[in-house]
């Protein structure tokens, strides 16, 4: 999978599918000769080589002569794995130093080269894992001293380059580094399109493609974590490309802060991408003998269509990404207390719910916000993680839930505080951006100051206390503003670009140390809905929630866009009471994530009642094999028109679930929808007509699809079962 020809200098990766070829140059950088399809063979690169472009002069000082890279190398329109800074190369590196000089050149040329088993380590980050194999190119500028592990990993199964860096200072004086991004990526053409996700609350993940344009363009967050504004999940598709046709290029971060993507189109052509952490106010001071490592870019390949690339992440993710031991079980029914009640809550009222929500065959009942230190509204309560027992007896609430054989599980928002709280005025320092006159406050909080150990430490020890007292199965942990004044009293001046890396740290610490101590504990991440849907999140925790917009007319596109990069059994979805669609409608969407309520559900009626509990059944018959195990074919894309339709087929082939849905309404319409993923010659017999047609019919025919009249939002939710 992984070889390195030293008289030739190829480097090769490959697997049955992808393959990608790194040259290393006499002046010691590493070109990029190809990234696409499996080849027979990898030696004949000649020609991408010697492309025409005339080679770069360089003076030898020590000779005192003008001369020319023997290659033929043209330093600022060669393809390259790390560009230089600070010389002639102007597309952009994705690494820059400063020593003691000040200066900003760093030149990372090849010393040596090893293959390893597995993915690297990479220490306080998450991190990719499995059946993998790496090269570990080692890179070093001599001047600043700077060893530079570029490392790419590749796997037999899956269309999927990993690639970061580990930076290590091999010198005695510090460096700074300005920028540490984990990849640069040069194609050698740039007629794409790109393809990202921006949005805000409440409508994350809108789908946004444009051509790639000629010169720089950035999909970016600043906001401290991933962001509903930008998604880290961004791609690349040749302008032709459909669902199922074409050259796609997805990438994605394992990181959960500031993040940037560029692209820059050359002045001699070919697109040069930068990928990583954001270098806005970035600055890491790296001592000696320190290493500092970046967040891992996952880079997936297809060339059949936008789909391919996303079930390669979604396979991705579920095998090589998450770690909570039962991700790959069964999610259970989950009932959130949230929208129901908000703050507005006493035991025998959570008690009430509980029964109720036992109606709608819930089987995971969660407490949202409001049953600590003093939260009864937003204002107060952040930071004081103790049960408010004159609110709520929990103790009681969980022995309900056990009387019913159902779980438990509870919300935090373990990295921020109230002003008007205990641990506020017990540690007023512990705030981030802490000495300021004014502190910008969002949703009445601050951002703790996760920077400093100290501050991770305290909330740990109340989180830990409160585990184990409390025998919760499940965790909702939130995070509902984003970072302003990332300056911490706990580090110098010459420290402050590095607050923004730091709280991540601290966040993945937090977070790291109590999966692995409760491993049983299920975390749900959440950041005021969908403000934290990231790789980096997904790691700790099987499931997000997406949005705090639940109301189909938005929640199809989000739920839709979202699933082009990440896997249904992380998006969490529910039904709740927004009055534009049907309980059927709802349920039916929510089932094309990890299924669950938000709702008053003493309010419901006996039909909604036996409508979700319906429901609830068809989660639990399907959602394992068909949603989370099967593969997921995006068929109607909701910012294509008016209507929506995704298909999951099980791993097996015997069974596919069908979600068709609209928006506005629609008269009569003649339409069919090909499926796909079905074996050609079995039989299967749909729910929708009750007909029996082969897989090769649905493909190339259809689930027939017409219709007399719909009114806004309505849905149609077919099951395709395999004749015996
Ligand atoms: C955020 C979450 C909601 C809910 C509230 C509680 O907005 O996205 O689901 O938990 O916080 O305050």
């Amino acid at each position: 999978m992984i070889r390195y020809n030293k008289n030739t200098r190829l480097l090769v990766l490959d697997n049955k599918s992808i393959g990608y070829v790194v040259y290393v140059n006499d002046a010691g950088y590493l070109e990029t000769l190809y990234f696409g399809k499996h080849l027979a063979g990898y030696s004949d690169f000649s020609c991408v080589r010697n492309n025409g472009v005339y080679a770069s002069p360089y003076y030898d000082v020590a000779r005192g002569e003008e001369r020319t890279y023997a290659d033929g190398f043209k330093t600022d329109a060669v393809p390259l794995e790390v560009s230089p800074h600070g010389l002639s190369d102007k597309r952009g590196a994705p690494v820059i130093a400063r020593g003691k000089e000040g200066g900003f050149e760093t030149d990372l040329r090849f010393r040596s080269l090893r293959r390893m088993k597995g993915a690297p380590a990479i220490e306080g980050l998450p991190h990719a894992h499995g059946d993998c194999e790496t090269a570990d190119v080692l890179l070093e500028d001599k001047n600043l001293r700077l060893r530079a592990h570029l490392y790419l990993t590749i796997f037999p199964d899956k269309d999927i380059l990993i690639k970061s860096f580990c930076l290590e200072n091999g010198g005695k004086r510090p460096l700074r580094l300005t920028r540490a991004m984990s990849m640069q990526l040069d194609l050698p053409r740039a007629d794409y399109d790109l393809v990202h996700f921006y949005g805000r609350w409440a409508k994350e993940r809108d789908y946004c493609c444009a051509p790639v344009t000629d010169g720089v363009q950035e999909i970016s967050s600043n906001y401290g974590r991933s962001s509903a504004e930008e998604n880290p999940f961004v791609f690349l598709k040749e302008r032709t490309a459909t669902m199922d046709r074409g050259e796609v290029i997805g990438f994605n971060l394992i990181y959960s802060g500031n993040f940037k993507f560029r692209t820059r189109v050359g002045t001699y052509g070919g697109l040069h991408i930068l990928y990583g952490i954001n270098d806005e106010d970035f600055e890491w001071k790296l001592g000696a003998g320190e290493k500092f490592y970046t967040p891992q870019a996952v880079i997936a390949y297809s060339d059949a269509g936008v789909d391919a690339m996303s079930q390669t992440f979604h396979r991705f993710i579920r095998e090589n990404l998450m770690t909570y031991a039962a991700n790959r079980d069964y999610k259970p029914v989950l009932f959130n207390s949230w929208e129901g009640c908000y703050f507005d809550f006493d035991t025998d009222l959570i008690l009430s719910y509980i029964d109720d929500a036992c109606k709608l065959g819930t089987e995971l009942f969660v407490l949202d916000d409001g049953w600590f230190g003093a939260r009864n509204s937003d204002a107060a309560g952040l930071g004081d993680w103790t049960v408010n027992e004159k609110k709520i007896d929990l103790k009681r609430i969980i022995t309900h839930c056990t009387a019913h054989k159902i779980k438990f599980g509870i919300w935090f928002e373990p990295e921020m505080v109230n002003p008007d709280s205990d641990l506020f005025r017990a540690h007023p320092e512990y705030t981030l951006g802490w000495g300021r006159n004014e502190l910008s406050v969002s949703r009445h909080q601050f951002h703790l100051d996760f920077s400093n150990p100290e501050v991770v430490e305290n909330v740990y020890r109340q989180m830990r206390a409160f585990l184990k007292e409390y025998p919760v199965d499940y965790i909702k942990w939130d995070y509902n503003r984003t970072v302003a004044e990332h300056v911490s009293a706990a580090y110098p001046a010459d420290r402050q670009g590095e607050i923004y890396h730091r709280l991540v740290l601290g966040f993945y610490s937090l977070l790291g140390r109590l999966t692995r101590e409760f491993p049983k504990v299920m975390f749900e991440g959440c950041a005021s809905g969908g403000g934290r849907f990231d790789m980096g999140v997904l790691y700790y925790c099987p499931q997000i929630w997406c949005s705090d917009e639940s109301d189909p007319a938005q929640r199809i596109d989000i739920q839709f866009n979202t699933s082009l990069g990440y896997p249904l059994s992380a998006i969490g979805a529910h039904v709740n009471d927004s009055p534009v669609a049907s309980y059927a409608t709802k349920a039916a969407l929510a089932l094309f994530g990890t299924y669950g309520y938000e709702m008053n559900p003493g309010k419901l009626g006996k039909e909604e009642i036996d409508t979700l509990d319906k429901m609830a059944d068809v989660y639990r018959k399907y959602h394992r094999d068909v949603i989370e195990d099967g593969t997921l074919y995006h068929l109607r894309a909701p910012y294509e028109g008016n209507t929506m339709c995704m298909q999951c087929v099980s791993h097996d082939r015997t069974t596919s679930l069908v979600l068709f849905m609209n928006k506005l309404k629609e008269m009569d319409v003649y339409r069919f929808v090909r499926l796909r993923g079905l074996d050609a010659r079995k039989r299967y017999r749909n729910t929708l007509d009750g007909q029996v047609h082969t897989g090769e019919y649905y493909e190339k025919i259809g689930l027939n699809f017409s219709t007399t009249w719909m009114s806004e939002f309505t849905h149609g939710l077919v099951l395709l079962t395999q004749e015996k």
